[in-house]
This record gives structure tokens, sequence and C-alpha cells, in this order.
């Protein structure tokens, strides 16, 4: 049986919202150093930033990172991390018990964000810290000079305010693990003041107020009402995390966690929706969906008995060929969402649960998952399309049947050029037929595939290339009917021209 994609370009999403294709670095393991920064290694430049990673980020097409948490944030004080090496503080890091030598800090990001020409979004701590913390950090970051921190900026060797758009206010702040968490009232009143307080030093900034941790916790959406009753006004988006775990008994539910997190996308914007209603504010609010990949979250639990280790190997996930699949549906679900998910980040960038493995002293190389995210930022270009779409389906545990394709489609009406992105997350072949009678002008088609083979295969030091973007053969277009077959567990780009 096919699956069948009616694509017109008269049925739209919304554009490409570019935010989606953004990424996370926390100091948390080794994504900080001897991930993105190893003085002394060989590809370091003069700052000890790799520039191997630094490549990488580039050809993900990474477009906002996110930093310094992530937990880590709710216990950091951005103070310690800026000004001479040789004068920064060793702290204990109580998120990870780890020893925060603070050798990396804002400066260090805010040139390293310019060398991968991404964009920076950062989290302010409002576990242990508050409403005048916040002011100063974005004090220190946008305020051209003159005063204190401003003038600390300059002295440090930024004349130039970084302009940082966009503000965390907190992370996770639900979390019975986050130091310093609060109740949603709590959270909901200071999340309001701060945002008050920082509009006033800079009013161009765009904020995001923590939503729930997870969709599995028991305060999900009564979380986020009870926190956007109190800070609604003042605030332009609403965080979502998710992390989809393949150590599952069921694996097809694992296969199927883009329902999962389509189903909260969905449940987040009813709940945004529902206290504008009662507020009678005609703001609509956007979804930052600033964490989610895939995690074998319940094999994690040692980690936080590490006994104040420097950049120890805290989960450093190997992903296989399936997760590429999985991880590509997630992607697709968040881009099919472009209208009311504003900003993405991929959970994170380097060897902590990440698409760019590296080895201190060693080399940098791609994990599975790094594929359809970087195939994805490439070739979406234009508007994000509705899809008519009907599939055959599997069953789950959790989800009840899911449809086999998930799919999502940019059309670039400058080059009159279309992409289809499109996962097979079952594991047999599924025949995909397409009428885009609708769209004229395209003679052309292309089909590159990730996955399809052994869906076990990794990406390894010595191995980096198992999973890589092959073409796939017998893609077909004629009378503007498109027909392809996408292989068992497969992530797929289909462009047309
Ligand atoms: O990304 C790893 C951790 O997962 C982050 O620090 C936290 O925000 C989430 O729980």
């Amino acid at each position: 049986e096919a699956a069948k994609l009616t694509i017109d370009p008269a049925f739209e999403v919304g554009p490409v919202e570019r935010r989606l294709f953004g990424s996370f670095v926390e100091h948390m393991g080794r994504s900080v150093y001897t991930g993105v920064f190893e003085p002394g290694h060989p590809a370091a430049g003069p700052g000890g930033l790799r520039r191997d990673v630094i490549e990488l980020t580039r050809e993900m097409g990474v477009s906002v990172v996110r930093y310094p948490g992530g937990n880590f944030v709710s216990n950091y004080d951005w103070e310690d991390g800026v000004g001479p090496a040789g004068e920064r503080p060793t702290r204990l890091d109580l998120a990870w018990r780890q020893i925060e030598t603070n050798a990396f800090g804002l400066d260090e990001f805010m040139t390293w964000t310019r060398q991968v020409a991404a964009e920076p979004m950062l989290a302010v701590n409002l576990g242990t810290r508050g409403v005048r913390e916040a002011c100063d950090l974005l004090e220190y970051a946008n305020h051209p000079s003159g005063t204190r921190w401003s003038d600390l900026r300059v002295k440090h060797g930024a004349r130039e305010p970084y302009g940082v758009r966009l503000w965390c206010l907190g992370n996770e702040m639900d979390g019975p693990w986050q130091i310093g968490g609060k109740t949603a009232y709590e959270y909901g009143r200071l999340a309001a003041e701060t945002a008050k307080a920082m509009r006033r030093v800079d009013p161009r900034v765009e904020l995001v107020a923590c939503g729930s941790s997870n969709s599995t916790l028991p305060t999900f959406a009564s979380w986020e009402a009870t926190v956007l009753e109190q800070c609604y006004e003042h605030v332009d988006y609403i965080s979502a995390h998710n992390y989809y775990d393949p150590a599952q008994p069921d694996r097809a539910s694992y296969l199927a966690s883009a329902a999962d997190m389509e189903a909260q996308i969905h449940a987040l914007v009813a709940t945004a929706d529902h206290v504008a209603a009662r507020l009678r504010s005609p703001r609509r609010l956007k979804i930052s969906f600033d964490e989610w990949n895939v995690w074998s979250q319940s094999l994690f639990g040692g980690e936080h008995s590490l006994d104040w280790a420097e950049a120890p190997r805290i989960i450093e996930e190997e992903y296989d060929a399936a997760a590429a699949a999985v991880a590509g549906s997630l992607l697709i679900t968040l881009l099919a969402n472009t209208d009311r998910v504003g900003i993405a980040c991929q959970a994170q960038l380097a060897n902590v649960i990440a698409p760019i493995r590296t080895e201190p002293g060693g080399p940098a190389w791609r994990q599975t998952i790094f594929h359809p995210f970087a195939l994805t930022a490439a070739h979406a270009r234009g508007r994000v399309l509705r899809l008519a779409l009907s599939s055959p389906v599997f069953p789950t545990e959790r989800y009840g049947e899911v449809p086999a394709l998930v799919a999502t489609a940019t059309h670039d009406d400058d080059a009159g050029s279309l992409a289809v992105f499109a996962v097979n997350r079952s594991e047999t072949p599924l025949p995909v037929q397409a009428d885009l009678r609708a769209l004229t002008g395209l003679a052309r088609a292309e089909h590159l595939t990730v996955g399809g083979g052994d869906p076990a295969a990794r990406n390894t030091r010595d191995a980096p290339d198992r999973v890589v973007p092959r073409p796939a053969p017998g893609a077909a277009l004629s009378g503007g009917r498109l027909s392809a077959v996408l292989p068992p567990l497969s992530f797929n780009v289909l462009r047309l021209s």
C-alpha cells in the first residue's frame, strides 16, 4: 500500500522559520570543554575554539545557539566567566556536580557564535538569582557603554554591544531537580518582573518563559496555564522541552516519537491561547521548543553522583541509523508547525546527546542525527506548505495506530522549487505517490536518503561515514505526479525543480 500526498502551493502553513534550526551548548560534560573549546588542540584557533567543530556547525546550518544551560544556568554566576582568564574563579556546578573552571564564558561564546554564523540565545539564572542579575547581564551584553556593566564589556575587548535578542527566563523551573526550582505561581511572578525590568534595559529583547520540562510530568499544561496567567503580556514565547527514549519496551512507540511532539505542540498552543482568551489579549505567543532530541534517558542515572570531575564524559549517546529517522521526524514536525513554533534547539551540539562528536586532542565527526538536520536546514526554503496526506499505519502501545509517513514540504516561490522532507518510520519500504499538478514547471526529481540499511549502524571515530546521505534510485516525476520508494526507517529529501 502506498502513502499518498497532495501538494498545492495555495495551502501554506507559513514562512520557513530559520530559528527552527537551533542548537544548544551547555556547560555540561564535554559540550563546552573539549567540545567547542579546547585550547592546545591542533584544530584550535587563537581563542581555543575548535575550528573543526566550527566547520561542522556551519555545515549543519545551525541558526541559533542556546547557552549556557540547561540546568547549569540555575546556579551560574555569569560574572565568573568574563574578564582575564587567570582571574576567573573555579566553582562547583551543582547541576551536574562538575568542576567549572570558567575558562569559557559569555565573551568566548559570543566570539564563537560569530564564527559559526548563528544567533545567540542566552538563558538567565532564575534559580539562585533574580531580576537584578538578569538586568546586569543584559546591560553587559547589550548596552552601548558608559555604565558599570557595559564599560566592563568594553574593557574586556568588546567595544560594540552584542545586541542579543533572544533570552530564556531561566530553565526548567518546574523540575524537582532544578537548583532553586519554583512553584508555577512563584515562577510566573518572577518571570513577569524579570521580563518587565529586562525590557527597560533593552526593549528589543524577545523573551521565553519556561514551560514544562516534558509532556509526561503531572503538572504539564497546568504549569503553563498558571505561569502564563502571571506573565503572558510580558513574554513572547513559552518553552517546550522533550527527549525521546529509544530504551522503551515498545520499539514502535519510540519510532513514533513525533506523535508525542505533535501532541505537545497542540496542547501548548491550546493552553497559551486559552490564557489569551481569559486575559482578552489579542497577542499570540509562539513556542520555543528549545530542547529536543533522542536520548536514552532511562539509562542515565549515575552521573549525578559524579565526584567533581572537570569535563567528564556524560551522556555521550552514540546514535544509530534508526535515531536519525526519529530525529528527522521530530524536525519535520517542528517545521510543519512553523506558524506556532518560532524557535527550536536540538539538545545539544557537541558530545552531550549531540550530532557532533569529538575526542580530546583528536578528531571531530558527524553522528547519524547530523544528516537529517543538515539536509533540512540546507533545503527548507520559502514557505512551508500544508499537505494532504494519507499513509499506511502501524500499531504502537503509546499512541495507537500511527501513520508510517511523516512529511512536510517547502516551496521556494522565487526559484520555483519544492523540497519534500519525509520519514518512513516503519520497518518496511514505503512507496509514496505525490500529486504535484498544482505546481507548474517541475521537471526534475532528486532523492537523497539517510538510513534504510542496518538500523543499528552508527558513525564512530574509526568509521565516521557509515550513515551518510546517499542518492536513492527510482524517484520519477511525470505528468505532475511523483513516485518514490522510501527505504525502511529512513529520512528522505526529495528535491524537485
Ligand atoms: O540537555 C540536558 C539537560 O536536559 C538540560 O540541562 C536540562 O535543561 C534538561 O533536563
